[in-house]
């Protein structure tokens, strides 16, 4: 109706007619799920919005830093993407706006908002940090107040989704007051730069579209069997002799870039260099490093994980991880220990012997545990905090008190109440592997699953600091990492930010499909998500 009404209005305008004949014209197509209009993903805290409905002056809009407040390069610039982000690239803006406009009503106009917070600027998002903000939006005055500039960034999300394009240049904010804070501190994506390289350029994309759905944490998972990417200071061989080619490496250069378009939209960068598996492109540069393999009593010229009976291996990890604990500013690294094979330590015949030694037996889960023990003891070292995998507890090493603990196998539900009954933070990704793929609209499945879904008390429950979608690279690279994503992860960025009562699929699926198509103006290729309909299409 609205949208007739203003076709009423202008149409002495010639440059409206065309337009406003295919708005009046009935069509009879509906998509299979409606959109919602003006609402925000993930669905904040507490949200009240009323009927009145303000105009957005986007030609003279204003983001202003309250006076007291102090001021950072994370908000200045934030403040500059978020122009474009809500009311689109100016370019393209002056290309399909009219000569005429009308003035827009002083009185019903929102022409600025003030942001204030509390704390001067930390430099980086920590699993510390406060996101929580206020935003209310009355009369001609839109403000947002936060605790931390991280709170301020979520609010601006916020804020750029409410402003809706009405055409023509114009847009339209509802009277709205939200309180707002996240319910876990850890939301994460997982991204494979070895099976198949991302570009620096595919990574940043990314990275604003996590920031869009108020992910907070990009698990970069670097390296693995296949390639090794990483360029190492101290080990340039490792990608020189590692990588696919020269072409496929990420540059100290490109990591610093990386981290840096991160940081300013609050998103934590925690590497992973997964060992004592999953190491086969570390043994072409590091001669000794990992475990040679027998058949029959004699080599086979085959090498298994990382030979933890030989010292050298842990001279090797120690100044390894020195570098990588200065490259990459997080508290936390990610050590893998998952899916270690011990057919190789089994036939080799000097772990063999190192087993006996340490008394081990035929217990191999025991001297992966010991391999793990010193790694863990050599990052404590450096002061940094670590991620591991399920396995890691799992074959019972002692980790350190702030160690993380990442769910991924099946049975999680029982796994959840084992790892919190131990007392470490544990996230979940076990229900969030999104490189499994499957006919229909399966971002359903994904919001079903809670991660404080299984039985334990609430101390347990509160050991359980968030989650990851994890998109394994072996059938993703540029072409298709952003569409395989989004906005299959926004299902996920809901429920790891939303309230635990916010999950109806039938009460999210309108919102979703307004999410997508709010994606896809923003310039992000999301992909369909419930079925045949079309994102309508809105002159900025
Ligand atoms: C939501 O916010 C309103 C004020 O805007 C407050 O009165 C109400 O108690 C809040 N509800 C919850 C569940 O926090
Ligand atoms: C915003 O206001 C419009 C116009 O009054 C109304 O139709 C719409 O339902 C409101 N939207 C929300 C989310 O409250
Ligand atoms: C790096 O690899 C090259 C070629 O295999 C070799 O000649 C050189 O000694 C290696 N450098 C180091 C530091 O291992
Ligand atoms: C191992 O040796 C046995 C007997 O010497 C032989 O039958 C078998 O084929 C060998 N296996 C492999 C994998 O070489
Ligand atoms: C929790 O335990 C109850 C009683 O043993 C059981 O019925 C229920 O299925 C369990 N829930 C989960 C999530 O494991």
């Amino acid at each position: 109706m609205a949208g007739i009404r203003r076709c009423m209005l202008f149409s002495f305008l010639l440059f409206y007619v065309t337009e406003c004949n295919s708005r009046l014209k009935k069509y009879n197509a509906r998509p299979a799920v409606l959109a919602t209009s003006g609402s925000p993903w993930p669905l904040p805290r507490n949200m009240t919005t009323t009927q009145v409905q303000y105009q957005v002056d986007a030609d003279n809009f204003k983001f202003m830093l309250n006076t007291g407040t102090p001021s950072c390069d994370i908000i200045v610039k934030a403040f500059a993407r978020y122009k474009v982000i809500a009311f689109g690239p100016r370019s393209e803006t002056l290309k399909f706006r009219p000569n005429f406009r009308r003035r827009p009503n002083k009185e019903n106009t929102v022409n600025q908002l003030t942001v204030r917070y509390v704390q001067p600027c930390d430099q980086y998002l920590s699993l510390e940090s406060d996101e929580s903000y206020t935003l209310v939006v009355t009369g001609n005055t839109a403000s947002l107040t936060a605790n931390e500039v991280w709170g301020a960034l979520r609010g601006l999300e916020t804020f750029s989704q409410l402003i809706l394009p009405q055409g023509s240049g114009m847009y339209v904010i509802n009277n709205t007051v939200i309180h707002d804070a996240p319910r876990f501190k850890h939301r994460g994506v997982l991204l494979d730069g070895s099976r198949h390289f991302l570009s620096v350029l595919k990574l940043k994309e990314n990275l604003e579209a996590m920031a869009q759905n108020k992910f907070n944490v990009f698990h970069w998972h670097i390296v693995d069997d296949q390639a090794f990417p990483y360029d190492s200071i101290k080990f340039p061989n490792m990608s020189k002799l590692g990588a696919y080619d020269s072409n496929h490496i990420y540059s100290q250069a490109d990591i610093k870039d990386v981290i840096e378009f991160a940081r300013l939209r609050g998103i934590r960068v925690v590497p992973e260099f997964d060992s004592p598996g999953h190491t086969q492109s570390w043994g072409s540069s590091i001669s000794n490093l990992l475990t040679k393999c027998y058949k029959n009593g004699s080599l086979d010229g085959s090498y298994g994980p990382v030979n933890p009976a030989e010292e050298s291996s842990y001279n090797f990890l120690k100044s390894f991880f020195g570098e990588v604990a200065d490259v990459f500013p997080d508290h936390y690294i990610h050590l893998g220990g998952d899916e270690v094979d011990f057919s190789c330590w089994e036939s080799n015949p000097e772990i063999m012997k190192f087993m006996q030694s340490m008394g081990f037996g035929k217990d191999y889960a025991k001297l992966e545990e010991f391999y793990m023990q010193k790694l863990l003891n050599i990052i404590s070292g450096y002061r940094k905090g670590y991620l591991i995998w399920q396995e890691v507890i799992d074959n019972g090493a002692k980790v350190a008190a702030d160690t993380v603990v990442e769910v991924w196998k099946g049975g999680y539900i029982d796994e959840l109440a084992k790892v919190t009954s131990l007392g470490y933070k544990t996230l979940l990704s076990s229900c969030w592997y999104l490189d499994y793929i499957s006919y229909g609209s399966d971002w359903r499945n994904y919001y079903g699953c809670d991660p404080q879904n299984f039985n334990g008390t609430s101390a347990q429950k509160a050991l359980v600091i968030g989650g990851e979608t994890c998109l394994w690279g072996e059938y993703v690279d540029d072409t298709n990492v952003i569409s395989r994503l989004w906005p299959r992860a926004s299902a996920i960025a809901e429920r790891l930010w939303s309230d635990e009562s916010v999950n109806s699929v039938s009460a999210a699926e309108g919102r979703m499909e307004e999410h997508r198509c709010r994606m896809v103006r923003r310039g992000f290729d999301a992909q369909p998500m419930n079925g045949p309909g079309f994102c309508p299409v809105e002159f900025p």
